[in-house]
């Protein structure tokens, strides 16, 4: 852990054009790239780019599988929601790939999350070390907003993940459901042990939220309130700010028109009053 402080993380999560063209399996979540770069051409190069293709080959037979590169130091993992058929998992990878070599390019170390998968490399060994280094948090609108007791309901969907075994956990409390999903190289206590991590800091960093998600090194916890709105496997959680956004359009479009018929009406009438000045 502390040797992946050196890495610096830049949350690329201000690209709205990546959350906003995808919002289902392929939709970005979040990425860092390590400063330091390799060189092109190196060895190492051709060490991440032979691991990235054959990671992505491996996604059709198993929704987890770790490379290392002995003569590079390099280690390479993804990690697939692992309840997802192995083509889900493939178009995933393939996207996370194309998007990391834009993202990170000649980074020495990159970590890619979409919703559906995620794709990490290091030249510091990371394969089979518990981790729960906070990388990405995202809280949605507030509780208050969707009606009845979400908070309640949001502990206790947390707890069924949290008291539930596997690598990926899926629980619901009323109509609140929360997931979680751990990187394949934790154990089954390791793994529990990085999702009561998740957890209590999903809690504790959207308090009041309808809807949360904490990412750390080797899993993720997150929550949403559906009511009414259809759950699905994306990034629904936060359908009540795109509900806003539609609002937000369609008052637009109504100030338009407005305004449009303003300026028509004015128009109208000066014409009038300058047809009414010749006679
Ligand atoms: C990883 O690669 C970078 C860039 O080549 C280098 O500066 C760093 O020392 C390497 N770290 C390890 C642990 O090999
Ligand atoms: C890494 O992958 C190999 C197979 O390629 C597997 O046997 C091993 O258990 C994996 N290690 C970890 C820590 O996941």
């Amino acid at each position: 852990m502390s040797r992946i402080t050196t890495i610096l993380y830049l949350l690329l999560s201000l690209l709205p054009i990546f959350a906003l063209s995808d919002d289902g399996y392929n939709a970005f979540v979040y990425a860092g790239c390590s400063l330091p770069h390799y060189d092109p051409g190196s060895l190492y190069e051709s060490a991440v780019d032979s691991s990235l293709a054959s990671l992505i080959n491996s996604a059709v037979f198993t929704s987890y599988s770790n490379f290392t590169s002995p003569s590079t130091s390099l280690s390479a993992l993804y990690q697939c929601r692992s309840d997802l058929p192995a083509s889900v998992c493939s178009s995933c990878l393939r996207a996370a790939v194309s998007q990391l070599s834009a993202l990170c390019p000649s980074a020495a170390g990159a970590t890619i999350q979409l919703r559906a998968c995620l794709i990490k490399y290091s030249n510091e060994s990371f394969i089979g070390k518990p981790d729960t280094t906070l990388l990405y948090k995202k809280c949605g609108a507030p509780a208050a907003s969707y009606g009845g007791d979400v908070i309640g309901m949001r502990d206790a969907a947390l707890g069924t993940i949290q008291a539930s075994g596997g690598a990926y956990r899926v629980g619901g409390a009323g109509y609140v459901q929360a997931e979680s999903q751990c990187i394949g190289d934790l154990d089954t206590k390791e793994c529990s042990d990085c999702v009561t991590v998740a957890v209590s800091q999903v809690r504790s960093a959207c308090a009041y939220a309808g809807a949360g998600e904490v990412y750390l090194g080797k899993c993720y916890a997150r929550y949403w309130a559906n009511n009414g709105y259809h759950p699905s496997s994306s990034s629904s959680s936060y359908s009540h700010e795109d509900n806003n956004d539609e609002t937000g359009k369609t008052l637009a479009i109504i100030i338009g028109l407005i305004a449009g018929v303003a300026l028509i009406i004015v128009f109208l009438s000066f014409i009038r009053r300058a047809g009414s000045e010749k006679d």
